[in-house]
């Protein structure tokens, strides 16, 4: 058994911090002990702001705070490698926020040095712990759309002003923002590898990646077809496509309904997801069970699908031609 998992620590005072806190003022298991930033006055804003009781002006000083239980990293791509692998020689448990890291490489370190020292460590892609991507997998298993033939998804937002997006020395793109989700959507459906896959892209004038097409063969026969942007406001909506029915997802990136339609598009069942805090409850106890278990990874992404997910973003990058100074 475990030790018990209820303080957590916030790495970076920006925007999906704040999400996070929100989550956890409406948990009643978990809270937000620690905020740490940069630099000392925006930490002790932020903590003023939302009612946390610790502030730290340096990411080193919350590793050192024997009272965080996991640490949640929530700095851009090109940060979470060092932070993370700081805060796992220390023992320190971490949750890191999608994209996991710049790299396969860095993947892969990060996660050897995790099996080597014992300590948790996954990734925040939080569509996967969500409830409704068991349901989904469970229902495609099941057989209620009859034999998995397509899967279609895409995700979009316009948030190309953002310096984060735009900047590859912050691990920048469409990709690692927003095609992780698509690619984790198929692999939602299906842990059948991939066989073949094409790709297009188009850049901003930086040389990341602005809006992507992905196709893939998966070796069960199933067609996928992902885009994902970083300069539109997309649908987001998801299909899996069999030979009786088809599975529909209103927001592959939070889904509220999803519905089986038919061969006439006549609706056969419908599925609205339970009320929730912001979703991310689910993967804070997902965290929270693998360590109480005494496991290093979670059930709902193992450190292999990060991997997986982690080289084909890296084989996509290489055909684009998008380059982050970490690529050896
Ligand atoms: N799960 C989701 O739904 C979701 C949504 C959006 C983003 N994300 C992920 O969350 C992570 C952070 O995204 P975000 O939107 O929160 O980013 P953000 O607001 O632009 O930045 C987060 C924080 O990172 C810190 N940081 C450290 N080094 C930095 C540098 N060189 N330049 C800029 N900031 C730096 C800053 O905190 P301090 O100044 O306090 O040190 C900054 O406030 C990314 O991995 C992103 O993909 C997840």
């Amino acid at each position: 058994m475990g030790k018990e998992i209820r303080h957590i620590g916030i790495i970076g005072a920006g925007h999906i911090a704040e999400k996070m806190v929100s989550t956890l003022d409406g948990m009643a298991d978990m809270d937000c002990l620690a905020v740490a930033s940069r630099t000392l006055e925006k930490a002790r804003a932020f903590v003023q702001r939302r009612g946390i009781p610790r502030a730290y002006g340096s990411y080193e000083a919350l590793l050192d705070d024997p009272d965080i239980d996991l640490v949640y990293v929530a700095t851009p791509h090109s940060h979470h490698y060092d932070v993370t692998r700081r805060a796992l020689l220390k023992g320190k448990p971490c949750l890191v926020e999608k994209a996991f890291m710049a790299n396969a490489a860095q993947a892969q370190d990060i996660l050897d040095l995790a099996r080597e020292r014992q300590v948790f460590v996954s990734e925040a892609i939080w569509t996967r712990y969500l409830p409704v991507a068991q349901m989904i997998r469970r229902l495609v298993a099941e057989g209620a759309i009859g034999q998995m033939r397509m899967i279609t998804a895409t995700l979009a937002y316009e948030i190309s002003a953002k310096e984060r997006i735009l900047r590859p020395e912050l691990c920048g793109g469409a990709l690692l923002d927003l095609g992780v989700y698509v690619l984790h959507f198929v692999r939602t459906c299906s842990s059948s590898p991939v066989v073949r896959m094409e790709s297009l892209c188009t850049k901003f004038e930086t040389g990341v990646d602005l809006s992507e097409s992905v196709s893939l063969v998966l070796e069960d026969g199933t067609l996928a077809s992902v885009q994902a942007s970083a300069g539109c406001q997309g649908d987001n909506v998801g299909v899996i496509a069999g030979t009786k029915a088809n599975l529909w997802v209103d927001d592959i990136n939070n889904p509220k309904v999803v519905r089986i339609y038919g061969r006439h598009h006549d609706l056969l069942a419908e599925y609205p997801v339970p009320p929730q805090i912001t979703g991310f409850e689910y993967e804070l106890h997902a965290c929270r069970d693998a360590i109480r278990a005494g496991r290093i990874e979670t059930e709902q992404v193992p450190h292999e699908e990060i991997l997986y997910i982690t080289r084909l973003t890296d084989e996509l990058r290489r055909r684009w031609g998008v380059r982050f100074p970490m690529d050896a």
